[in-house]
């Protein structure tokens, strides 16, 4: 789909909001709290961003882009060149981090990871939530007129008042959904300071890879059910580099178990997760999984492809 740049905003220090429209001034696809939309830049570049704006709103979707200090050149793009009146080619709305029901909801939110959790406050309204909103200066922090007008229920952090984790999330509760959304080492600390409450409680999403230990690697066999054949998938290949290579239609955009743009059924067989995405309740689950990334734990695999 073809999308229009209606209008840039700076939103913060190193923060700038995008607007995008249909050319033509239709609606755009509807999409939940949440959710995040690929976008292919002039360069070639497909990087994904979390819609911002309101899910009412299908005139337009907001994204808001930090510019990344080491950038292989996505959010370079946005701030140096992109310019209104530009048109880029974006992916449906897809959503890895939604929602859920509970009686209370605590957000967690460091720097731009607050794109996701502000359309998921502006749902529940009056509903009981707080967020923790974390970043180094308060100039970092975007999108704070808006929260103002949740008053009582936001709190700032800054390195000269930093939050206390530990603290926050003392004492484990069965009530709560907590959504956390920012750099590794917050998701990282929350994931800690959350190891006595119940596994699912805890929603993160992660806005890169985390670092992980390299893992050995072996052969194994895919049987893609619907188009009835096997493929071998060697050591030193992905799964999706082997469907994509055999003609079978699989997407891939981040190429790293972050954006689920390559998500596959599983019909057979014992997948070795090594996404970012799934939750380990998600991952037993075992029915499906990111090719990108992850492999098989036995000889052989059966794909819905
Ligand atoms: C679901 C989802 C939603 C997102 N939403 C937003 C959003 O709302 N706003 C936003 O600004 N960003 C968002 N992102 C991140 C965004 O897609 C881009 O990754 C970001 O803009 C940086 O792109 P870049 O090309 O400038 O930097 P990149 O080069 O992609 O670098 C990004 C980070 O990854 C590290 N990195 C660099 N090279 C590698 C490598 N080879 N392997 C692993 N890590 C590396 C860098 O140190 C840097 O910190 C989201 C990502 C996902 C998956
Ligand atoms: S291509 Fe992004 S998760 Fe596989």
């Amino acid at each position: 789909m073809i999308a229009l740049v209606h209008q840039l905003r700076l939103e913060a220090d190193g923060v700038v909001s995008v607007r995008l429209t249909d050319p033509d001034g239709g609606p755009l696809p509807p999409w939940r709290p949440g959710a995040h939309v690929g976008i292919e830049l002039p360069t070639g570049l497909i990087r994904q961003y979390s819609l911002c704006g309101s899910p009412k709103d299908l005139g337009g979707y907001r994204i808001a882009v930090l510019r990344e200090r080491r950038s292989r050149g996505g959010s370079e793009y946005v701030h140096s060149f992109l310019r209104p009146g530009q048109k880029l080619r974006i992916g449906q709305p897809r959503n890895n981090f939604p929602l859920v029901d509970a009686d209370r909801h605590l957000f967690i939110a460091g720097g731009i990871g607050i794109t996701p959790i502000l359309p998921m406050i502006n749902q529940l309204g009056r509903r009981p939530w707080r967020l923790a909103y974390c970043g180094r200066t308060s100039g970092s922090l975007a999108f704070q007129d808006e929260l103002s007008v949740h008053n009582g229920h936001s709190e700032l952090f800054t390195d000269g008042n930093r939050l206390s984790l530990k603290k926050l999330l003392a004492e484990p509760r069965t009530d709560t959904a907590v959504y956390a959304c920012g750099p590794e080492s917050l998701l990282a600390g929350v994931e800690d300071a959350m190891r006595d409450w119940p596994t699912e409680a805890l929603h993160v999403e992660r806005f890169a890879a985390r670092p992980k230990p390299a893992r050995p690697n072996h052969e194994f066999e895919v049987v893609c059910a619907r188009s009835d054949r096997t493929l071998t998938v060697p050591a030193d290949r992905t799964v999706l580099e082997v469907l994509q290579d055999n003609g079978i239609p699989v997407e891939g955009a981040c190429r790293e178990g972050i954006c689920g743009t390559c998500q596959v059924r599983v019909l057979g067989g014992r997948p070795d997760h090594r996404d970012d995405i799934l939750s380990e309740a998600e991952q037993q689950a075992g029915d499906r999984m990111f090719p990108c990334v992850s492999r098989c734990a036995g000889p052989r695999l059966t794909l819905d492809v």
